[in-house]
């Protein structure tokens, strides 16, 4: 970040005091107004609710440009990374900077395979739970319960134990991940393999049973890597934001992604994916596509399009243009290529995007609209859609956590707030209240 002496902004307030406020440049995007000395300067907050004009921090990670369409990891493009790499490439490239030459490439799927297997302890934890609870319920559990188990990885001050959280989180999230699905089955818990995969690992703890061989089909093993990779990290969002705020007071790291996880739940959020299918299931049922539409632009009627919009994304969603040639590829590869939700998928898009509403407010579809397509095609049930974006998304937390420990400027997070409540007033006892 370089401060440009001659970037200064003014700010003059009605009492007549004025302020220089230093503007600040990154590498690309916009600059930032530093407002850290303001509130002590002059006895002013700024208010910007849902942080639409707040930069929280400054980060190497992940650079966006909403209207252009633009996501980079570390400098490449998220449509060279989908297509030339495997997940835990770009899991190396967000943790550590640089894209891994072979050598770093194979010590690091060796690490993070080698702590796939989770406390044999662990499995008695989903007992607590209803075979039918939401397995986004089952994630926060589990995954936060991790900080009772590895206390040798839970000082965040050291960083050999912040290196080895790390690696923890990235290898076990998709266990307990695939865990958390069998037991909704009432099927029994299938152990990792050290001699797959990532992405096969993951579907073969997902799908394969103890009384047959479970085949991988490389197609969907292919799939399986862009579907992660489009998903692991996207700059400040909501739930990374969550992960750094209970970081920066010094949580563990398994409580913090937990803490993500919970925010990433949110049908705003990561819980789209599921809420997407849903909406195509409804609009299947009622065969009337253009009444949704219309629900949609009712500024009366609470219902959204879902997979639609995104605060930063004013032009399409460059995951969801990759999503969308993923979803013809899988389709045809499982034989569903003339899948109804498909097409209804592809039909609802066309409206939206000729619509004066869609195009005046420049919404268009993200990375949700068609992931939930090509998931169910996978054989996945909706109900652990969101539960999969957390596992892709797991890396790019754990590497935002680990950048914001590791800046010197970061503090406890604690936002002030614009008080409309009631002035100071004198007590009554409940005697002489009416
Ligand atoms: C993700 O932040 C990230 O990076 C998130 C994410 C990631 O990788 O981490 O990209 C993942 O969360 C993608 C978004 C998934 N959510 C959905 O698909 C849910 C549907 N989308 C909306 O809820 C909404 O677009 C948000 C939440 C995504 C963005 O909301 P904003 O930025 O607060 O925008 P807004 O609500 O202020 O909308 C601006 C206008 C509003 O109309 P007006 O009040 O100006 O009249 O657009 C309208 C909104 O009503 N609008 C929609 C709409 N999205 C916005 N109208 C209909 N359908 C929609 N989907």
């Amino acid at each position: 970040m370089s401060e440009n002496k001659n970037n200064i902004a003014k700010l003059s307030l009605p009492n007549g005091n004025s302020y220089e406020l230093p503007i600040h440049s990154g590498t690309i995007g916009p600059d930032v107004i530093e407002i850290k000395k303001l509130y002590s300067d002059s006895d002013h907050f700024t208010y910007d609710p849902g942080f639409t004009s707040t930069g929280s921090c400054k980060s190497d990670i992940t650079y966006i440009d909403g209207d252009k369409g633009v996501l980079l990891h570390r400098g490449y493009r998220i449509e060279d990374l989908a297509d030339n790499c495997d997940y835990l490439e770009v899991a190396y490239l967000l943790l550590n900077g640089e894209l891994p030459n072979k050598l770093q490439k194979s010590a690091f799927d060796n690490k993070i395979t080698t702590h796939t297997m989770v406390h044999e302890q662990l499995a008695l934890f989903f007992r607590g739970f209803r075979r039918d609870a939401h397995a986004m319920a089952v994630m926060c559990g589990v995954v936060g319960a991790l900080s009772a188990f590895y206390h040798d990885s839970t000082d965040i001050t050291d960083p050999s134990q912040r290196l080895v959280a790390s690696h923890r989180l990235v290898a076990k999230v998709p266990t307990i991940a695939a865990m958390a699905y069998k037991f909704s089955l009432g099927q029994p818990f299938i152990y990792p393999r050290n001699d797959l995969t990532y992405s096969e690992n993951f579907l073969h703890m997902m799908f394969s049973v103890p009384a047959e061989e479970y085949k991988i089909d490389p197609v969907l093993a292919k799939a399986m890597d862009k579907i992660l990779i489009l998903h692991a990290d996207h700059e400040q969002n909501a739930s990374t934001s969550t992960v750094r705020l209970a970081g920066s007071s010094g949580a563990n790291p398994f409580a913090c992604i937990s803490a993500g996880i919970a925010s990433l739940w949110g049908p705003s959020h990561g819980g789209a994916n599921e809420a997407v299918i849903h909406m195509l299931n409804n609009i299947q049922k009622t065969g009337n596509v253009h009444e949704y539409v219309k629900k949609a632009k009712d500024p009366n009627d609470p219902f959204r399009l879902m997979g639609f919009g995104h605060r930063v994304y004013k032009n399409y969603d460059p995951r969801a243009t990759v999503m969308k040639k993923t979803a013809d590829e899988v389709l045809k590869a499982v034989g569903k290529e003339n899948e109804p939700m498909f097409k209804l998928a592809r039909e609802l898009e066309k409206i939206a995007l000729e619509d004066e509403y869609f195009i005046s407010k420049k919404l268009y579809p993200n990375v949700d609209f068609y992931s939930g397509v090509i998931l169910q095609a996978m054989g996945f049930p909706s109900s652990i859609f969101t539960v999969l974006f957390a596992v892709a998304r797991t890396v790019g937390w754990v590497a935002q956590w680990n950048e914001m420990i590791e800046d010197p400027e970061q503090r406890i997070g604690r936002p002030r707030q614009l008080y409309t409540g009631s002035s100071e007033r004198d007590f009554i006892n409940i005697q002489n209240r009416i």
